[in-house]
């Protein structure tokens, strides 16, 4: 983000943390501890501790993060907090800057700090000023003690009162790890192949996951384990994941020795920023979390955090609704007699909130035409979308609707009017994609275009869920008509007027649930996860790979997030039942998708059941801890155990994939029992096709069998307490 010091344009933008409050001595004393001589801290969250000092030069280094024992011996400072470029460094820089005078080195000097409170959270902020050039840097870190996580941001500030400093490249912030040999973990993808984990050695060099045109269909989130430590209940974990939607990367820098450096935040490539006299440039959070606990440490971590800090406040009590979504049954050919027959069906198997997906708004006969302007389309509509929903609501169901609002098909009255408004460059070919381009959001007017829209369209209709798409990636990136020194920052002020406008919209219809889409999951990360309720992780509905991605999401995200839909995909011919899917489904939010007018009353009847079921659960699934006790990745089959915070209740949810267990070679080499996590060991339970009751310290030591035969067969196991 970009503000003028003085005048502070926008109170939404995420990447700002405001109210900064005085944080209590006890609150201090615990959690950030500065040193008798204010130039020493100690950060101790539950199990990692972080250490920062003033080096001999006058400079803020910073020591290896990990377990918080290191703090023990304090001192061992291995790098500057600010890797900046200058001098003998020759770590990956966070601060590339280019002052006034052509110098392109920064010297930093330790001036002062300051310990406050962010968000209930306390917050530590160290201030530095290069020893020459009016620029000012602070290294804010806000600590998570509950959830081993530290959050890190930078702000700059250029002081002067003349001339630019061009900032080259800022990342948000970075850690070091002990020496050792360590692999990394990252999750990328494809369209419909969403969230692929990655394992890789790191070795002498750098690592680079990166975004560059807006658009990923993986995360930056990373985990980081000492090479050959595969437990996935303990052992250490450094992980972290940027807040940011933008283009990021995350680079791993091994050097030599075999200390590791990782440093995080937006991708500058193709990016610079001119800070004017007296503006600020703060960074996207970039979270950095360790734990002992392996891979589960790192989810109950990050989940737990999203949850019940990050999610929209708004919202993130309340349980999700069961959804109907008609782009598989419609697509584009909507219209007011067909979607109220499908309401109508909807309703009787049980959902609760009715969307309507892509198609509605005028020209759009299909994917060639329409985007940019959004008035119902009045051969589709006649009487407008009022009426419809005004029928769908006396059916008992709320109703919802998609936009794209970010886009433009060049075959629209918007595009006609204003071919300027989308991203381009003069004398080269504008790339579409899906027969679209993108809207330049960075300009101002553009931005009132659009809130004008969305805020009509929620306010003439009784709309309750709005689902956000974003198919193009983004290409072009020219904004001729801003200044020469704006040009190439283009990207960072799209970033805020996105979140500007959703916030905006969030805030004048605080009952709007928000789910976020992107050609599947093309934009799925912990800042959309703080603006918006759902993510729609993927367009591959078919089940067994959703088993996939879904056990790839849970790894990383809360389940209270991640709408999947039951639909009548089958990429792999596998034929599997409805049941099978509708189980899948139900380990987030559930969502239909089929055309259900042609079900027949078998279809139906399951339909009911299963939604019926789904209700009685979803409590435990949407505000439980999830356990994934058997990953797809490891076996042929996937097992995920929600425990409801009492420990007293618990679902278990087994898909069984190809051939399973006793005719499939490989499995006979694994165990079939499966020890479930998170129970109370001295409580006895009863389970699902089990007579007697077993108690927790059994279930979680020894193991159980699930009696589950058969390839695609799948089942949800109630765990409950006896009394
Ligand atoms: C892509 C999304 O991922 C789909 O769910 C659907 O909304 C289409 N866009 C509509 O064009």
């Amino acid at each position: 983000m970009i503000e003028c010091i003085i005048n502070m344009k926008y109170k939404f933008l995420c990447l700002c943390w405001s109210m900064l409050l005085p944080l209590t001595a006890a609150a201090q004393n615990n959690i950030i501890k500065a040193g008798d001589d204010g130039k020493s801290w100690n950060i101790t969250t539950h199990s990692s501790g972080y250490h920062l000092e003033v080096t001999g030069n006058g400079e803020l280094g910073t020591a290896c993060y990990g377990n918080k024992l290191n703090l023990e011996k304090s001192g061992g400072i291995v790098a500057p907090e600010v890797q900046v470029r200058g001098g003998n460094a020759t770590n990956t820089p966070m601060l590339e800057v280019v002052f006034p005078d052509g110098v392109r080195e920064v010297e930093l000097e330790y001036k002062s700090f300051e310990i406050t409170e962010t968000e209930g959270y306390p917050t530590l902020k160290i201030i530095q000023s290069d020893k020459f050039y009016p620029m000012e840097v602070s290294s804010c870190i806000r600590v998570l003690p509950e959830y081993d996580m530290i959050e890190k941001w930078v702000e700059v500030i250029n002081t002067g009162k003349k001339g630019s400093i061009k900032i080259e490249n800022l990342q948000s912030g970075s850690i070091f790890l002990p020496k050792d040999a360590y692999e990394l973990t990252h999750y990328s993808g494809i369209w419909g192949y969403e969230f692929t984990p990655q394992t890789a050695k790191l070795t002498q060099g750098i690592k680079t996951i990166q975004v560059k045109n807006f658009k990923s269909y993986g995360t930056s989130t990373f985990l980081v384990r000492p090479e050959g430590e595969n437990d996935k209940y303990s052992g250490k974990v450094w992980f972290g994941s940027l807040l940011y939607s933008g283009n990021w990367r995350v680079d791993f820098d091994r050097d030599f020795a075999g200390t590791v450096q990782i440093v995080g935040g937006m991708n500058f490539w193709d990016q610079e920023v001119y800070l004017k006299p007296q503006q600020k440039i703060t960074t996207p959070h970039l979270l950095f979390g360790y734990t002992e606990q392996g891979v589960e440490g790192v989810t109950t971590n990050l989940t737990s955090y999203v949850k019940e800090k990050l999610s929209p406040a708004s919202h993130r009590n309340k349980l999700r609704p069961v959804l109907y979504n008609s782009w598989y049954a419609t697509t584009f050919n909507v219209n007011e007699a067909q979607q109220l027959a499908l309401a109508k069906t909807a309703k009787e198997i049980g959902v609760e909130m009715f969307v309507i997906d892509d198609g509605w708004f005028k020209g759009r006969v299909n994917d060639k035409a329409g985007l940019g302007d959004w008035t119902a389309d009045k051969n589709k509509f006649p009487n407008g979308l009022k009426p419809m929903i005004e029928k769908i609501n006396a059916m008992g169901l709320d109703f919802g609707l998609w936009v794209e609002p970010e886009m433009v098909n060049p075959n629209s009255d918007l595009y006609r009017a204003h071919p300027d408004w989308v991203f381009y460059f003069p004398n080269r070919s504008r790339i579409e994609g899906r027969n679209q381009l993108m809207l330049n959001l960075a300009r101002e007017d553009v931005y009132q275009y659009l809130y004008k829209y969305l805020h009509d369209l929620l306010k003439e209709n009784n709309i309750k869920y709005i689902k956000w798409d974003m198919n193009k990636a983004l290409t072009n990136p020219g904004f001729p008509s801003a200044p020469t020194d704006e040009q190439r920052a283009v990207r960072i002020k799209y970033m805020e007027n996105f979140y500007r406008l959703v916030e905006t919209l969030r805030q004048e219809f605080p009952d709007v649930w928000f789910e976020n889409c992107s050609s599947g999951g093309g934009r799925i990360d912990l800042a959309m996860m703080s603006h918006f309720d759902f993510n729609w992780a993927s367009d591959n509905t078919d089940p067994v790979d959703r088993i996939f991605i879904q056990d790839s999401y849970l790894t990383l995200f809360p389940a209270n997030t991640m709408i999947s839909w039951v639909t009548q995909e089958d990429w792999h011919k596998m034929n599997p039942s409805l049941e099978y899917k509708f189980d899948v489904c139900m380990s987030g939010v559930l969502g239909i998708g089929y055309d259900i007018t042609q079900w027949n009353e078998d279809q139906k009847k399951i339909a009911s059941e299963k939604i019926a079921q789904y209700k009685a659960i979803r409590e435990i699934i949407m505000n439980g801890d999830v356990y994934r006790i058997v990953s797809p990745y490891e076996e042929n089959r996937s097992i995920i155990q929600y425990v409801d915070k009492s420990k007293r209740k618990a679902e278990i949810f087994a898909y069984n994939l190809a051939e399973y267990p006793n005719n499939a070679r490989e499995n006979l080499k694994r165990s079939p029992l499966i020890r479930l996590r998170g129970l109370l060991p001295d409580v006895r339970y009863k389970i699902d096709d089990f007579n007697a009751p077993f108690s927790g310290k059994y279930l979680m030591e020894v193991g159980i069998t699930l009696p589950l035969r058969g390839a695609y067969k799948s089942k949800i196991y109630s765990i409950s307490a006896v009394e």
